[in-house]
């Protein structure tokens, strides 16, 4: 466990404690995201630019056995769980998340994993409830000075919670790849398998 969340480490340059910070989050996580409907718009932004990634032939085949709108609910199914909210995605799935079997059948390395994150990280900004230009219905008043503090807190808030999930997904999507190579065969299919060393 600890040599493969060290290899994890090494690739993705995050830490396996620097990946946890987003469980302090949790379950604010959900809340500051836009609940079910601010994970979905997560997800949806993300899958419409990979499935637009026409320039990236080589990672958009990573995704020629997936309708853009099955891979979208069942993650965004999956952050609405693991952030906070109810436990969509183990009523659609199962009891365990088994992230790293269900990933082992597609060809990631970690130039896919790269690419994966960085789609994601382009959603996050994307995202109108990550995105400090976005103004909250809170702010939604008459007094400017009162105004002024919740925009300041709501930008610590979002670069917080952009941080915590961008070390989370970079951690965890170079986990996937070298976790792999440690399953038997029996895991792939079912079971936690080799999933203790990373979060969720
Ligand atoms: C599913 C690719 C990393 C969460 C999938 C699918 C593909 C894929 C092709 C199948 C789409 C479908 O549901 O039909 C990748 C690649 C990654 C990566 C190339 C780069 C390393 C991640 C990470 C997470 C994640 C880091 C979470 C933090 C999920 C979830 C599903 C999924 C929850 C649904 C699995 C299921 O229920 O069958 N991914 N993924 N993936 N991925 Fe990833």
């Amino acid at each position: 466990k600890q040599e493969l969340q060290h290899r994890a480490y090494k690739a993705s340059g995050v830490s396996y404690e620097e990946s946890l910070r987003v469980t302090q989050l949790v379950p604010c996580l959900y809340k500051r995201l836009g609940y079910e409907l601010g994970c979905e718009k997560l997800s949806q932004l993300f899958y419409d630019a990979v499935f637009e990634d026409t320039e990236n032939v080589w990672f958009l085949n990573i995704f020629v056995s997936s309708t853009k709108r099955e891979a979208v609910e069942n993650q965004y199914r999956f952050f609405v769980q693991i952030f906070g909210g109810p436990d969509l995605y183990k009523q659609k799935k199962g009891k365990y998340t088994r992230l790293v079997g269900r990933h082992a059948a597609y060809p990631i390395g970690h130039t896919a994993a790269d690419h994966w994150v960085k789609h994601m990280e382009d959603a996050m900004n994307e995202h109108p409830n990550l995105n400090k230009l976005h103004k909250s219905n809170n702010d939604d008043n008459d007094n400017n000075n009162k105004n002024d503090n919740n925009n300041r807190m709501n930008e610590n808030n979002i670069i917080e919670t952009k941080e915590a999930m961008r070390l989370y997904f970079r951690y965890t999507a170079h986990y996937i790849v070298v976790a792999k190579e440690y399953m038997r065969d029996d895991q792939l299919s079912g079971g936690t398998g080799v999933d203790e060393g990373r979060v969720w």
